[in-house]
């Protein structure tokens, strides 16, 4: 008899991109949903943060990000865990790579309409990401409607770590205090709160501790990974390939110590060594 075992060289290679390593918290669970798959994580680091610069400039950067992750490390399937990338550039994404693309902005709105009963959903997110309103349109295409602040004091704190920290939790409340008046004048009743970056995941804590009653916070994520795995599945046998590559691989373009420093918090385990690659200006 043969000792000879047949073992399938590779896994299906998952491409995720984010602006910086918040969308970390999307690979954790991706990972979860899919645990046979590689993934190749992209932090663009060096030119965090998108949620200030225009659409152009995302477009251009988001697009570069993507090719690195199809082209340089043949991603079959590419998931946009930058909500500021999927709200203003999902189309240049796509456009630029060969690979089915998913950003977090359409499973955001469907796990949002699960959830709400009246149908009014506040979402938090980066100055671009509300100003793009991607977010309110895709809650009205399930019938909700969707009001947005941005909060762009949040990110600059989680990236400081102060997570559980009394200005944090100040700053948090001031936000949502605003966005709950504004949608009392509007006549809105919401029952949900959507949020809409990355780097809110973290927060969820405090964020939970501050909605008045009642209130229900959805993390894009888990809606995300569930459409990621249903659409690897829907490829041939790829969710059962052994191989002995790394299930996860870390880039970003600037920070690698921090990166790894803050990284394990997002990602829920260890990142491991990061990798430094020049997308270029
Ligand atoms: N990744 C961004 C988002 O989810 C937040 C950080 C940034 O502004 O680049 O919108």
């Amino acid at each position: 008899m043969s000792n000879f075992t047949i073992k399938a060289t590779r896994a299906p290679v998952v491409g995720v991109f984010d602006s910086g390593f918040g969308g970390l918290t999307v690979l954790r669970a991706l990972a979860e949903q899919m645990p046979t798959a590689r993934f190749i994580f992209l932090g663009d680091t060096a030119r965090l943060p998108y949620g200030s610069k225009s659409q152009r400039t995302i477009a251009r950067y988001a697009a570069e990000s993507a090719r690195f992750l199809v082209e340089e490390q043949q991603a079959e399937y590419l998931v946009v865990a930058c909500n500021t990338a999927s709200a203003l550039a999902l189309d240049a994404i796509q456009a630029s790579v060969a690979v089915p693309v998913l950003g977090v902005i359409e499973p955001g709105a469907e796990a949002a309409a699960q959830q709400t009963k009246t149908g009014d959903v506040m979402v938090i997110a980066t100055e671009a990401t509300v100003a793009s309103h991607a977010y309110a349109s895709a809650c009205r295409g399930h019938g909700l409607h969707g009001i947005e602040k941005a909060c762009p004091l949040l990110v600059p704190l989680v990236e400081e770590g102060w997570i559980e920290h009394p200005v944090t939790e100040q700053v948090v409340r001031i936000y949502l205090e605003e966005l709950e008046a504004e949608a009392r004048a509007a006549g809105q009743n919401p029952d949900t709160l959507v949020l809409g970056c990355t780097h809110y995941p973290l927060l969820r804590g405090v964020l939970e501790r501050s909605v008045p009653q009642g209130v229900k916070v959805i993390d894009s994520a888990e809606a995300t990974a569930r459409r990621a795995a249903a659409a690897m599945a829907e490829r041939a046998g790829t969710c059962a390939v052994e191989t002995d590559e790394p299930h996860i691989r870390c880039f970003a373009t600037d920070s690698v110590a921090k990166f790894e420093r803050l990284g394990s918090r997002f990602l829920g385990q260890p990142v491991g060594t990061v990798e430094l690659v020049d997308l270029g200006g």
